[in-house]
């Protein structure tokens, strides 16, 4: 069997390596030729801890089970092609922005044959495989979805930093058009999928994947909205969690430094675009809550550093993390940097830190912890990764000039009060 993997990111390239693993003859198609470069050598593109990935991608290209190209001509001959490219929103409208997928699908369509899967990873707003997938992939094959080839739309459950174990262990769901359709995606499915694999029809996953994110995003914010209150209240939101926890049926998640990654700040967005007349409240207020923390952030960073005797213009913040997520090099709609331009707004200078995460345009990031915290006046930590749970704190107040935490992931506690530091945290109204 031969499939086609368009789109080699975050979803497209454990697909492509784990389909090699299993004896299909993947081929990775992206318009990056790093990426390309990198998986057709036998390595991951993507930095972070991604446990079995490395291995898994020099195995399947030793095996030549996976090769990767920027040309679509070798989707000829494949049984399936899966579409995982981005699909981002606009910053400003929050509308959905298909520009990478229309691209990928104009490019593939010309290659859609007779009996082929066409398998739509990518998440997208409800409606998206009726009104732009299948007429664009209709248009170019000169085929019919649903007769001549199968369409499908299986959106993708990954993780960054758990992207195999998620992608090979947890359920699916598979939106079809037609049952052959379903029959032959459950049949791909079902060779890298351990889990359940639940068929339905094409809207309901659309409306299942963003659902499942707009969910935690609500979830979160509730979470963010009690931290605040306890904040003001004098009581510590972590504390409040444990104990709301207690109550059978209550599973309050924590409060943090904001939300991040390509999918649980957009999918929300998402779900909501296609809606007119029940014009949706809450998850577009809960999107209002998490947008907030970054801003609290800046906040909390003023406040320590006045409390430490020193202001904010002209002083040197340290951030610890630019990913969004604890050891990954993610940094897609990462907290840190509304963060850090809400900080440069109130004059700080910026000092970025991170094990992982590379720089990205305007947001310089260095390896070396002691050269970003040498005369900081602040520490602001945004990424929970494990490196800092590590710190010598006595090493860090003695590098610093002005010995200050703002702590955006509960890392540290009441303790480095004892230790000199000037301590604030998101929830922590109490330490
Ligand atoms: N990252 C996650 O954890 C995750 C989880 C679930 C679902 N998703 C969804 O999966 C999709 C992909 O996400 P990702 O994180 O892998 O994105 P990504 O940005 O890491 O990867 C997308 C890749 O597609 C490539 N691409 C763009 N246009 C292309 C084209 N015309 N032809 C070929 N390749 C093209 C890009 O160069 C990039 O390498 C998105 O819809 C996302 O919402 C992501």
């Amino acid at each position: 069997m031969k499939v086609a993997v368009v789109g080699l990111g975050y979803v497209g390239i454990p697909v492509a390596a784990v389909l090699a693993s299993k004896g299909v003859r993947a081929v990775g198609i992206d318009i990056d030729p790093r990426k390309v470069e990198a998986v057709g050598a036998g390595r991951s593109p993507l930095e972070g801890d991604e446990p079995g990935l490395e291995d898994l991608i020099a195995s399947g290209v030793k095996r030549r089970r996976l090769t990767a190209t920027t040309d679509y001509a070798a989707v000829d001959g494949a049984d399936a092609a899966i579409v995982s490219v981005e699909t981002p929103i606009n910053d400003e409208t929050h509308d959905p922005e298909y520009k990478a997928l229309k691209s990928a699908l104009r490019s593939l369509a010309p290659h859609v044959r007779k009996g082929m899967l066409v398998s739509i990873e990518s998440t997208v707003a409800p409606g998206t495989m009726a009104r732009i997938v299948r007429p664009i992939l209709e248009r170019g094959s000169r085929l019919k979805a649903g007769r001549d080839f199968h369409l499908v739309h299986c959106p993708e459950r990954v993780t960054a930093g758990r992207l195999l174990k998620n992608l090979t262990t947890l359920d699916r769901v598979i939106g079809a058009q037609d049952p052959r359709g379903l029959k032959k995606a459950t049949s791909l499915y079902s060779k890298i999928v351990e889990g359940a694999l639940h068929g339905t029809d094409w809207v309901s996953a659309e409306i299942t994947k963003t659902t499942e994110n707009a969910y935690r995003d609500v979830q979160i914010a509730f979470a963010n909205e009690v931290a605040l209150i306890c904040e003001e209240l004098g009581a510590n939101a972590y504390r409040v969690r444990e104990l709301v926890n207690t109550c059978p049926g209550r599973e309050m998640l924590s409060p943090g430094a904001g939300v991040g990654g390509h999918c649980i700040p957009k999918d929300p967005w998402l779900l909501v675009s296609q809606v007119i007349h029940q014009k949706p409240v809450l998850i577009p207020t809960a999107r209002e809550v998490n947008d907030f923390m970054p801003v609290r952030m800046a906040q909390l960073v003023e406040e320590a550093m006045r409390e430490a005797g020193r202001r904010i213009r002209n002083s040197k913040v340290a951030i610890l993390g630019l990913a969004y997520r604890e050891n990954t090099d993610d940094t897609r709609n990462s907290p840190a940097i509304p963060l850090i331009r809400e900080l440069r707004r109130r004059g700080a200078d910026i000092v970025i830190h991170d094990p992982f995460a590379k720089t990205v345009r305007g947001f310089t990031v260095t390896r070396d912890l002691k050269a970003a915290l040498t005369g900081a006046d602040c520490l602001a930590l945004v990424t929970a990764h494990d490196a800092y749970r590590k710190l010598d704190l006595g090493k860090v107040k003695r590098w610093m000039r002005h010995a200050a935490i703002v702590d955006g992931r509960n890392v540290f506690d009441g303790s480095v009060i004892a230790r000199g530091f000037a301590y604030r945290g998101i929830g922590k109204g109490e330490f």
